[in-house]
């Protein structure tokens, strides 16, 4: 990279929410060329979390299957890519009005939520990638077959539970990464994974963002634009 390139990063220290930023050499990575600045600011974090999650934790593999609930949110609907990316089978689930986003995303198989128990559907798994904790967290314990695992991103999964079904489990973290973050922007540039925008709100507008983030409703990113595009 040299001076003036466009880079992308997430940043662990006073970022975002920001006209101005610094990043370290170990967070930020080129900004792929196919997004805009609008959608590569969707990409980081989320895309981070989801591969930290599936790939340096759970050890996703070609062939394994795994429930990715809360398939629709930004965390999720970059998990359900980067999972198919790998080869793997994917059951997501969402609500009724999510169901499409899941099948364009890739999911094999969406399961609504409100209509139906995961646990009716979803047996055996290899992975379980909770964003949602609480009863759902509780409920996928029973899910997944003996040796898997279950990485959540909200909740310390309980020890009890684990060691009954024979299972791990692992609270995530997300941390900057700069090479996976270069990793993930090439399964962008091959059209492999893409950002969900759902809204693009100003700078001034951040707590109407942070109020419609803590619905847990939100269909991919709420992106804050800071300034135009520079040409
Ligand atoms: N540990 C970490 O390092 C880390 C990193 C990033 C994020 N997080 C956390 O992870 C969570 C997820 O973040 P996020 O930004 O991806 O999304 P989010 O806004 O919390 O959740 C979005 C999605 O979850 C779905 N959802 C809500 N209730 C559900 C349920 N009972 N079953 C299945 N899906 C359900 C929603 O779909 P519907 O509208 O269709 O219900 C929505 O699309 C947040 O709590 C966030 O703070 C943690």
């Amino acid at each position: 990279m040299k001076a003036g390139d466009s880079i992308y990063a997430y940043v662990l220290w006073g970022g975002g929410y920001a006209e101005y930023a610094v990043a370290t050499e170990g967070e930020a990575t080129a900004k792929p060329k196919s997004l805009n600045y609008i959608e590569a600011a969707a990409v980081p974090l989320v895309a981070l979390t989801a591969w930290q999650a599936l790939i340096d934790t759970a050890k996703l593999s070609a062939g394994q299957t795994v429930l990715i609930h809360g398939g629709s949110g930004g965390v999720g609907s970059m998990a359900i890519q980067i999972a198919k990316a790998r080869g793997a089978k994917v059951i997501a689930t969402a609500s009724t009005s999510n169901q499409e986003l899941l099948k364009q995303l890739g999911a094999d198989v969406a399961i609504d939520y409100t209509k139906t128990k995961f646990e009716d559907v979803a047996k055996d798994v290899d992975v379980v990638l909770d964003s949602v904790g609480k009863d759902t967290l509780a409920r996928s314990y029973g899910v997944v077959r003996k040796g898997g695992i279950i990485a959540t991103l909200v909740a310390e999964p309980n020890q009890a539970e684990l060691d009954k079904h024979g299972i791990r489990g692992a609270a995530i973290s997300v941390k900057p990464n700069a090479s996976e973050l270069a990793e993930i922007t090439k399964l962008i540039e091959e059209k492999k994974i893409k950002p969900v925008v759902s809204q693009v709100l100003l700078l001034t507008e951040a707590v109407k963002a942070q109020e419609q983030a803590a619905t847990h409703h939100t269909r991919g990113k709420i992106v804050l634009k800071i300034a135009d595009e520079p040409k």
